[in-house]
């Protein structure tokens, strides 16, 4: 092999290594963006490839009509659970109120929310109670069954009503996430069980700043 030819072959492993490396890092970037937990920092729109959210119907703890367009204008911090939970859902709105006072941000600058995967015994006035006990400014959201499924299927929510021989009624399986919205509705961050208060507070902070 002459110089030249050895040169351009050198030039060509080199700029092959180049772009194998670049689609290494768009894919390690891209999948980044799609972990839920704790995906604070960044623009996640999607959740393991999928879109999350979009617009809902649902009746708020006061009997007013509630819909996604309502949210709009304001930052959100979204919960799904359900009243008659004995220790995740109160524990998780409970991180979101602390999470919220230690953000420092200006209540009307953000928005909790509390949606019901159990429409059944989640009516209105369930959830008034209910929520007025966690924070005077969350709002408590339900809905027909359909309407319930629709806001489930749109943010991904796994819900399943399940009967426990030791206790006297069913209780429900449900996914665990708070989601942080921006005012157009665009997912900014989402945050598990194991994600901390400090750790909302910091992604709300820096949304806001
Ligand atoms: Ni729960």
């Amino acid at each position: 092999m002459s110089k030249k030819r050895i040169l351009r072959s050198l030039l060509i492993l080199v700029t092959a290594l180049g772009i194998s490396a670049l689609i290494a890092f768009v894919q390690i970037e891209s999948y980044k963006k799609t972990v839920p937990a704790g995906s604070s920092s960044g623009r996640a729109a999607t959740v393991a490839g999928t879109p999350v959210g979009g617009p809902f119907t649902l009746t708020d703890h006061k009997g007013q009509p509630f819909t996604d367009q309502n949210l709009r204008g304001k930052y959100a911090l979204l919960y799904f659970g359900f009243t008659y939970c004995p220790a995740i859902c109160p524990a998780e709105l409970q991180k979101m109120n602390v999470a919220l006072t230690q953000s420092g941000v200006a209540t009307d600058k953000i928005q909790p929310v509390f949606i019901t995967v159990d429409p059944e015994r989640d009516t209105q006035d369930v959830l008034a109670k209910y929520v007025t006990q966690f924070n005077p400014a969350l709002i408590g959201l339900t809905g027909t069954p359909e309407q319930i499924q629709a806001v489930l299927k749109a943010y991904k929510i796994y819900a399943r009503k399940v009967e426990d021989p030791a206790l006297s009624d069913y209780t429900m399986d449900h996914s665990s996430y708070i989601y942080f919205l921006d005012p157009d509705g665009n997912l900014l961050g989402l945050f598990g069980v194991s994600s901390t208060p400090s750790e909302i507070a910091a992604a709300i902070r820096a949304a806001l700043d």
